[in-house]
């Protein structure tokens, strides 16, 4: 998307030649002024991937090929992705699913999901193959009667937050800018971080950050930071330094990231909505339908996996990841943000 003050390219013939803005040293640092990223400039973009980031205000989809795999999508079918984000899997599925088939996204995003049904409607998917849906994943098999789909051929749901949440620093998301703690994914309900910290006592606060985070140093952080107000990203990451000033760099910022990960877990109440999701999936399955779960830390992973499991000796699945699929070693060098992804698939039985 074309920074407020740059022409886009149609208007460009015209109007005046705008100056575009200046920042100081060799690279943009902050996320408005990484204005060249949001454009449409190819050499630009591969420039940005190749040294191992994300372009600003995009996401870049992980264990592309063995998602498409797990899921195997033919013309015709049915899909639902979770977690649309910016649409990179939903995408790529689309492409496999003409002609005939339709995908359903859903999404709680209400400031990202616009944008993304732009992209993909730009790109030629119109609403008789993708329709998008503002609303918790928990809520899918209500999205599905909806249209009257009685069940989907394959299920994607990427857990988390996408880099776009995750780089602007206006969302709270991130332990590296600064910008209010917030935390929620859909701003127009919950309550911020700083809010939901500031009412937690300290034995709530130990207990969230062993179950979301396992964090090791979880009474001594609880003891400093239960029922304290921070404003910002940047004062929560100084206090939880404060708080184990003996620790070396590296310790120091995974502790500040997994406190920053319970907190986001409680902020969207994202177990529960797992939770639900997991039960409701195999009635949101055809018979021989598909689903691939990716998930990126320990509390998620374990919920999916017994969840499989379970479904799996009741007979609810035929068939069941045995293990966990990684990102190879490539992908997680190119895209480092792929380095803690775990794949877990499952076949809805056909009797
Ligand atoms: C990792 S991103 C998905 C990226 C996507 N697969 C792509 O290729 O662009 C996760 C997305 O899921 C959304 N999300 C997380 N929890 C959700 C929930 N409970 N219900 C609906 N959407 C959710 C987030 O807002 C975010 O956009």
């Amino acid at each position: 998307m074309p920074e407020d003050n740059l022409p886009t390219p149609s208007a460009t013939a015209a109007t005046p030649h705008v100056r575009r803005k200046r920042y100081s040293g060799k690279n943009p640092r902050r996320f408005e002024e990484k204005y060249k990223e949001h454009g449409s400039d190819a050499a630009t973009l591969a420039k940005v991937i190749a040294s191992g980031k994300t372009p600003a205000g995009t996401h870049r989809p992980i264990m592309v090929p063995e998602i498409l795999a797990v899921l195997a999508p033919q013309p015709g079918e049915i899909a639902a992705d979770c977690t649309l984000g910016y649409g990179g899997h939903t995408q790529e599925l689309l492409a496999r699913l003409a002609p005939g088939g339709r995908l359903v996204g859903l999404d709680t995003d209400p400031i990202e999901l616009p944008k993304t049904v732009e992209r993909l409607q730009a790109l030629g998917f119109g609403e008789d193959v993708f329709t998008a849906h503002r609303t918790n994943y928990a809520g899918l098999p209500q999205v599905l009667t909806g249209l009257g789909i009685e069940g989907a051929d394959m299920i994607l749901a990427d857990l988390g937050i996408s880099s776009m949440q995750i780089d602007d620093p206006t969302r709270g998301f991130s332990v590296k800018l600064d910008g209010p703690l917030d935390m929620r994914m859909n701003p127009q309900r919950g309550v911020p971080a700083s809010v939901l910290l500031q009412k937690t006592k300290t034995d709530d606060l130990a207990r969230m950050l062993e179950l979301n985070a396992d964090e090791p140093n979880a009474v001594k952080l609880s003891l400093t930071l239960a029922e304290q107000h921070y404003a910002t990203t940047r004062q929560l990451a100084e206090a939880i330094r404060a708080t184990l000033p003996y620790l070396g760099k590296e310790d120091a910022d995974l502790t500040v990231r997994r406190v920053f990960q319970a907190l986001r877990i409680a902020v969207n109440d994202e177990f529960s909505a797992l939770d639900m999701f997991l039960r409701n999936l195999p009635f949101c399955l055809k018979p021989g339908g598909r689903v691939a779960i990716l998930t990126f830390h320990s509390g998620e992973d374990r919920r999916v996996k017994k969840a499989f499991d379970a479904g799996y000796y009741d007979g609810t699945y035929s068939d069941i990841a045995k293990s966990v699929g990684r990102p190879t070693p490539e992908e997680q060098h190119s895209n480092p943000r792929s380095a803690p992804a775990k794949l877990r698939w499952a076949v809805r039985a056909k009797a």
